[in-house]
């Protein structure tokens, strides 16, 4: 019985030496080839960062940056508070490259609440909240957030993007199904992926094609997930938040709202996306968004029902297994929840001083897309060295606003992004679009 059984891992072992793993053939992108004899020289190229596709594309981009005579338009370093203005360079610029969408980040009295968090708290909670990193800070913030949505609960995560990933990750599975707009961010793809759940896209903003896309394959699943933003970043543009309702409850399926740019911009109060549409914050099943835009914090939070928070609390990987918030970095974004009821004229003057943007940008006849002026508002040039050309030219007469190049969108629709801060005044966007249709006008 022993002979026999070294017999047998003697022949296992020679079978072994004889065929590589599985898992070694498919990482050094042999695989097909397993019936040749394998060389054990991986070629070079697997072992050089140099040699990663990713750091190629960057060395393209810079070789193209390079010949239009442009300065690589990303990393600008600015030297303060990125408001309305910033200093970048030294030199004081308009900013229309900052989300500071409510001047929130840098007033005083937000300032003041992270200082005295660090004072009360330390610089950091030293483990993850369910084992000993829980302050009272952290549930100050997520009542705050609950009580701004009007639903049972809330749960911050320390970053936007962690959120969705974690959030999408652990709630789905192989089993279920997440369906979600062209457009959406790349924390909820990422996350879409990680839970190995069927994904699906819908053409941006097309309920008809989602609802055609429901009825043939929802009850192949068991749970489904709609996924939309509240306010696209990219457009500026916003869905039919209550046929997306309709829609789902048709469908028994979720509805997952994210929020990072329509918080604090949309609605009369800044309360989002359901204050604009004046819907009950409970038709939606999972609300999120991110603390780094009107929050002037960091972090992420998805608020909604006891069961969805609480599971999330529990299990959610990025909130479990990694450090609880700082508290310095949930002050301010409470600070903001406080102040927002109290300074509804913040939420008036921006979205006059958008909607100012949006109108004489078209008077102009720039190509704004579907944008809604609320915010974000793009302008649209068509061509990535042409959007380059002009985030750069604009740069040198003191104004500062991104390109948004291809592959980030489709190289018909380079563009330049602004987004418009209550701080911005008529006179500062009257300058820069009369900047951007001179240069328009020379290209
Ligand atoms: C729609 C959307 N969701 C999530 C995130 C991630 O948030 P954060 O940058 O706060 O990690 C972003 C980032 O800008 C975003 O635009």
């Amino acid at each position: 019985m022993t002979a026999k059984r070294s017999e047998l891992k003697r022949q296992l072992l020679e079978q072994a030496r004889q065929r590589p793993s599985a898992r070694s053939v498919s990482n050094i992108g042999l695989a097909g080839q397993a019936s040749r004899p394998a060389s054990r020289k991986v070629p070079e190229r697997f072992t050089r960062f140099d040699a990663h596709p990713g750091y190629q594309q960057i060395a393209l981009m810079r070789q193209g940056a390079e010949q239009l005579g442009l300065k690589d338009p990303f990393f600008k370093v600015h030297e303060g508070t990125a408001g309305a203005t910033s200093v970048i360079d030294g030199r004081t610029c308009i900013n229309f490259a900052s989300y500071n969408y409510l001047g929130y980040s840098g007033d005083p009295r937000v300032n003041l609440a992270s200082t005295q968090a660090v004072e009360q708290y330390g610089t950091s909670v030293s483990a993850s909240r369910v084992v000993s990193g829980e302050r009272p800070i952290h549930q100050q913030l997520e009542q705050a957030i609950a009580k701004a949505y009007q639903v049972d609960d809330a749960v911050v995560f320390v970053s936007g993007h962690a959120t969705n990933v974690s959030t999408l990750g652990y709630l789905l599975g192989p089993k279920d199904l997440i369906v979600h707009d062209a457009y959406i961010h790349n924390s909820s793809l990422v996350g879409a992926q990680l839970s190995g759940a069927k994904r699906m896209s819908f053409s941006h903003n097309d309920l008809a094609s989602l609802d055609a896309l429901l009825e043939r394959h929802r009850h192949q699943f068991e749970r489904t997930l709609v996924v939309v933003e509240g306010l696209y970043s990219m457009d500026g543009d916003i869905p039919d938040l209550p046929e997306l309702i309709a829609l789902k409850n048709r469908h028994q399926a979720w509805l997952m709202v994210d929020e990072a740019h329509s918080f604090g911009v949309l609605g009369d109060t800044g309360l989002g996306l359901r204050e604009h549409f004046n819907i009950d914050p409970r038709e939606v099943d999972i609300w999120m968004g991110t603390m780094s835009k009107t929050l002037s914090g960091c972090g992420g939070y998805i608020a909604g029902s006891v069961p969805l928070v609480e599971t999330l609390r529990y299990f959610a990987p990025g909130f479990l297994y990694s450090v609880g918030m700082p508290a310095q970095v949930a002050a301010p974004s409470l600070k903001v929840l406080e102040l927002m009821p109290e300074e509804p004229e913040r939420v008036e003057k921006l979205q006059a001083v958008s909607r100012y943007f949006l109108e004489q940008a078209n008077a102009r006849g720039m190509d704004t897309g579907p944008s809604i002026g609320a915010a974000v508002v793009p302008v649209i040039v068509g061509s990535s060295p042409l959007a380059a050309q002009l985030s750069h030219a604009l740069f040198e007469q003191g104004m500062n606003v991104q390109p948004i190049l291809h592959p980030a969108v489709p190289e018909k629709s380079a563009r330049l992004r602004f987004f418009i801060s209550c701080e911005h005044t008529q006179e500062q966007v009257d300058q820069t679009l009369d900047a951007l249709e001179d240069l328009l006008s020379n290209a």
